[in-house]
């Protein structure tokens, strides 16, 4: 299943219900919420408050990466704040096994993100618990970068190892994601696309059925090669 996160990071915020709404009723299933504190990464966005209130106006899932050091110290206030996904970074963790039981414990999925420069192997020991994998595809804090190309290389080996090892989790990518580029970021094998800029400059609902018709087409073109192997 190929699913788009529309980033809100990437919203005018003087118009948070419309965005959340222009992308919700366009068919999107996910909203991918960027928390950031100032210290992981160098900027502040929003938190547990902005959370909670958009949670009353909207039906998607919450989908929470935390650009946050400790982690941990917020997962139950996002728990009740409305989040459905936590992401942490695996460079912002020390107890990163630990982190990840307490989400799920929390009755919350579990995502793990790296920074493009941190290999793949830094995952080898929490691949089979993890929900998702987010393989950042900028460096982590700004919306409105390119994406940095050898992330791409890093997807395809995440891929490769999850499909060896029977493993279901999700690969989502995060920045520089593009109605152009979204195409192969899927040929890679990732299967969740959070994108911003691209989805929420301009008009929010035309984008978002263009990324969603591009994940069908690419569903199809599975499907099909799929078929042929049988
Ligand atoms: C960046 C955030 C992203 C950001 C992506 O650190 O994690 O989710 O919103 O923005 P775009 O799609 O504009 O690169
Ligand atoms: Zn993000």
């Amino acid at each position: 299943m190929y699913i788009l996160a529309p980033s809100l990071l990437g919203a005018d915020f003087t118009l948070l219900r419309q965005q959340i709404l222009a992308v919700e009723e366009a068919g999107a299933e996910y909203l991918h919420l960027d928390v950031m504190d100032g210290r992981f990464v160098p900027n502040i966005s929003f938190g547990m408050p902005v959370i909670a209130s958009i949670r009353r106006a909207s039906e998607l899932i919450f989908d929470v990466h935390m650009m946050v050091r400790e982690p941990e110290r917020y997962i139950s206030d996002l728990g009740k704040a409305g989040a459905d996904i936590i992401t942490v970074h695996q460079e912002a963790c020390a107890h990163l096994d630990w982190t990840v039981r307490q989400i799920k414990e929390a009755g919350m999925k579990a995502g793990v993100a790296i920074n493009p420069a941190t290999p793949v192997s830094a995952l080898d020991c929490i691949l089979e618990q993890a929900d998702m994998i987010l393989v950042m595809t900028v460096n982590p804090g700004f919306g409105g970068q390119q994406r940095i190309l050898y992330t791409l290389d890093k997807v395809r080996e995440l891929r490769r190892i999850l499909d060896m090892q029977n493993i279901e989790a999700d690969i989502e990518v995060d920045g520089g994601v593009t109605a152009d580029n979204a195409w192969e970021f899927l040929d890679a094998g990732a299967n969740v696309l959070a994108a911003g800029t691209s989805v929420f400059k301009g008009d929010a609902g035309k984008n978002t059925r263009e990324f969603l018709n591009i994940c069908k087409e690419y569903e199809k073109k599975q499907k099909s090669e799929r078929n042929k192997c049988l």
